[in-house]
């Protein structure tokens, strides 16, 4: 199988599962969203299996909850455990601080709120989403569907006094329809260039009403784990 596999591919796969080696007995575990997140839940998947791993997973979407079923890794909610061992998820970028962009699948909220609620919050994720600073992918931020016009217009006028090189604003699209996130909601692509001040807009973003969470995560990952396509892993932990 992994001879047709894409380069890229091979390098989410040999992410995703060092950082999945990384669970052990007992642990609750927040299993992340997207195509990197996925080869983390399969393996986890096959230690279950084969190992008996005894693991309790709270997903951070329903394409993941049904993923993790699947395969036999037991679910459970988020308040039915409370706090987690251990999230593992991907990310779309991430700079030598750690701080994320996250959100490229439209599941950040869950995945925010998952993960700050656990004590370690391990990334897997290929080399290409390694930046010194974030912004080239374009920010999701999940907005109500009430007056989202609204809310788009407050959101550019906060970025006007933001430290962004670009401040163009697009609605995420499923087809000809707004795309809707798990909770029912919009998502609005900011496409800023650059980010100067990260922690400062994560701030500004959320203090418009509208705005339910943005796609960065600042100080919440502890580690990265970064994957190549000869299967060789990185181990990286924030500058200081
Ligand atoms: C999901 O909403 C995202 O936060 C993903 O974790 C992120 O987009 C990375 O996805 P891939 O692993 O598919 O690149």
């Amino acid at each position: 199988m992994s001879e047709e596999m894409s380069p890229i591919d091979k390098a989410k796969r040999a992410a995703a599962r060092s950082a999945a080696d990384m669970v052990e007995d007992g642990m609750r575990v927040g299993l992340g969203t997207g195509s990197t997140a996925a080869w983390m839940v399969r393996r986890l998947g096959e230690r279950v299996r084969d190992e008996g791993l005894n693991i309790r997973g709270v997903p951070t979407s329903t394409r993941t909850a049904d993923l993790a079923r699947e395969l036999g890794i037991p679910v459970v909610t988020l308040d039915e455990v409370g706090t987690l061992d251990l999230t593992i998820d991907g990310a779309d970028e991430f700079d030598p601080h750690l701080n994320l962009i996250k959100g490229g699948g439209g599941a950040h909220l869950q995945e925010k709120i998952v993960a700050t609620l656990s004590d370690r919050m391990v990334v897997i994720a290929d080399a290409a989403k390694d930046v010194e600073a974030l912004g080239a992918f374009p920010l999701p931020i999940e907005v109500i569907p009430f007056g989202w016009q609204g809310t788009q217009t407050l959101v550019s006028k906060a970025l006007e006094t933001s430290d962004v090189q670009g401040r163009e604003i697009t609605m995420r699209m499923a087809g000809d329809q707004p795309f809707r996130s798990d909770e029912g909601n919009y998502i609005l692509d900011l496409h800023l260039g650059r980010i100067g001040d990260p922690r400062q807009l994560a701030l500004d973003l959320n203090q418009v009403p509208g705005v339910v969470e943005n796609g960065l995560f600042i100080g919440i990952c502890t580690q990265v784990v970064i994957g190549h396509e000869d299967g060789r892993v990185e181990l990286r932990a924030p500058a200081v």
